[in-house]
């Protein structure tokens, strides 16, 4: 029943529409009444031991991946490191002495990521497959498992998974910041964040027709267009640039805003998008002040920005989050805009050319 479209055009909107229940499902799995963690005490003790995280994954969950990193070392101040896995497998980093391994894949079965669990079994490391399909093959093969309860995810282009994958990061690294004794894990209240991040995904999937308009007023015609944001914002343009090229084909990058002057900009021509993600006080100014060069050089900007750091003029008004979690909401816009342009273009929005849903080939 889970996987049926019922009145939805597409399975892409229908998993988009989804995500609120997705953080309320993770909450119940894993959140006790109490706001203690549910979460095996081995693996918390494994991962207690280690000296360093190496988060490995592919496509949108290597995207989930680095939004882990700031979650884990600013909750749970453990060095992390986040590689695509295609890369890993043949052009390893420098190990640490007690390196713990966690891979993110919402099928279990990418062959990249496969390839390098099964180096590292031989290595005789421990790891964590953090999955959306129980008995996949590296939930199987990796020492411990945790599953996203996400439902099926059918669309190609991956949703619900990502932000599935995000909030059981943040609920995994309240344990495990709480198990080392650290400040700002046990401060964490992570039901009560996640809860707000439910309902703000929630306003902001009922406010859909004016990302419909967007999309046609801003992108109808271009072929490229750029995100910019930095730190969780800059993790997030990633994203969803990736999102929007993959199917809607306008080749998008996703940029560290401050880096833009340092080549990239030479793209800017009059009326090219550029989505500005501004959701960090420390950086708004900041990425504001990028967003202002690319103005003068004609560029057609979209800003989507906090409702604390919000400015007279921005277009999409993101209810306010935990920090940490902002790629949790400032995602949904990002994927409605790629679900509509590419629905404008008449494409099939589920079925993008050239890609497969899991792809267990190297
Ligand atoms: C394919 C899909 C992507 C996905 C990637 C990793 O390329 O098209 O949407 O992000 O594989 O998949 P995984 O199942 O490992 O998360």
């Amino acid at each position: 029943q889970a996987a049926k479209k019922g009145a939805y055009p597409y399975y892409m909107l229908k998993e988009i529409d989804e995500q609120p229940g997705v953080m309320r499902t993770l909450i119940q799995e894993y959140v006790n009444e109490d706001g203690s963690v549910k979460i095996d005490q081995e693996l918390l003790d494994a991962l207690s031991k280690a000296d360093r995280l190496y988060i490995v994954a592919a496509g949108t969950s290597y995207h989930a991946g680095l939004v882990g990193k700031e979650l884990f070392e600013k909750l749970a101040h453990i060095p992390t490191e986040v590689h695509v896995a295609s890369e890993f497998a043949y052009n390893p980093p420098l190990l640490s002495e007690k390196p713990f391994f966690i891979f993110l894949t919402q099928s279990g079965e990418t062959a990249d990521s496969r390839q390098v669990l099964t180096q590292v079994n031989e290595w005789g490391y421990p790891s964590l497959t953090i999955t959306n399909v129980a008995n996949s093959t590296l939930s199987r093969e990796a020492t411990y498992t945790l599953l996203l309860h996400a439902g099926p995810e059918i669309a190609v282009a991956s949703t619900k998974a990502y932000t599935a994958q995000i909030a059981l990061e943040a609920i995994l690294v309240k344990a495990y910041g709480e198990a080392k004794n650290i400040k700002a894990a046990k401060d964490f209240d992570v039901a009560g964040e996640l809860t707000k991040v439910a309902n703000g995904m929630q306003e902001l999937v009922d406010e859909k027709g004016d990302i419909e308009k967007i999309a046609q007023d801003m992108f109808a015609t271009t072929r490229n267009a750029f995100y910019i944001g930095r730190g969780v914002d800059y993790a997030l343009a990633q994203e969803a640039a990736l999102k929007l090229k993959e199917v809607s084909y306008v080749q998008t990058e996703g940029f560290a805003s401050g880096e833009l002057k340092h080549g990239t900009i030479a793209l800017i021509e009059e009326g090219t998008p550029v989505v500005a993600i501004i959701t960090d006080p420390k950086t708004a100014a900041h990425t504001r002040s990028n967003a202002q060069e690319v103005i003068a050089r004609g560029a057609n900007v979209l800003f989507i920005s906090s409702r604390d750091v919000a400015a007279e003029g921005d277009q999409i008004i993101l209810p306010e989050v935990d920090p940490l979690l902002s790629p949790l909401v400032s995602v949904v816009p990002t994927q409605l805009l790629a679900y509509y342009v590419s629905l404008q273009r008449g494409y099939d929005v589920d079925k993008p050319r050239n890609l497969a849903k899991s792809v267990t080939v190297e």
